[in-house]
């Protein structure tokens, strides 16, 4: 069965911009690989490792020190560690990289707010409008966008296939599928 080396495949975007559904995607194609595979959802997460914490700067930083915690701790062990949360800010992304002691790939999931905005898969950014959800990122709270990420995906315009596919051949280039 072939096998993976460990690695850290950290997602970040804004809310509805698809980094759960790729990073789903993403895994599920790494497992038929034979690759152990494990997700860290940013609203997975919320409700288990991070219950209780807000959306306030420090407490988004908490969040984000946590997943990168635990991923690195599944990636050290062969595991391909996924994280799925907006991870905001670009510091503390760069600090989660920084202490990673396996390969850490950052993937942008980019798409323009106006779209987002317009889907509204779950309603959150009419509530965000309308002063119902404070600190609501995009509109009300900042979004650092990597400057260097390894992959960079359009999920407004490409297929979710050609994003995963993108992903995947990152990861071959970079020897971390064998
Ligand atoms: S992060 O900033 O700490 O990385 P995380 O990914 O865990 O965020 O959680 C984001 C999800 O929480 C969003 O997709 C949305 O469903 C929900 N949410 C609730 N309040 C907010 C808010 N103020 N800003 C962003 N997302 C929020």
């Amino acid at each position: 069965m072939p096998q993976s080396t460990g690695c850290i495949l950290w997602f970040t975007g804004l809310s509805g911009a698809g980094k759960s559904t790729l990073a789903g995607r993403v895994s599920s194609a790494l497992r038929e690989r034979g690759a152990r595979v494990e997700v860290l959802d940013g609203d997975e997460v919320r409700e288990n490792l991070s219950k209780g914490l807000g959306f306030t700067q420090a407490d988004r930083d908490i969040n984000i020190r946590r997943i990168g915690f635990v991923a690195n701790l599944l990636a050290r062990n062969g595991v391909i560690a996924v994280s799925a949360a907006i991870s905001p800010y670009r510091a503390v992304r760069d600090e989660v990289r920084s202490k990673a002691q396996v390969p850490f790939v950052e993937i942008y999931v980019e798409a323009p707010i106006e779209v987002l905005e317009a889907r509204d898969t779950k309603g959150l950014y009419k509530k965000a409008r309308a002063g119902m959800i404070r600190n609501f990122t995009g509109i009300s709270d900042p979004y650092e966008p990597p400057l260097n990420a390894e992959v960079v995906v359009k999920s407004a315009e490409e297929s979710i296939e050609t994003s995963a596919n993108k992903i995947l051949g990152y990861l071959e280039k970079r020897g971390l599928l064998r």
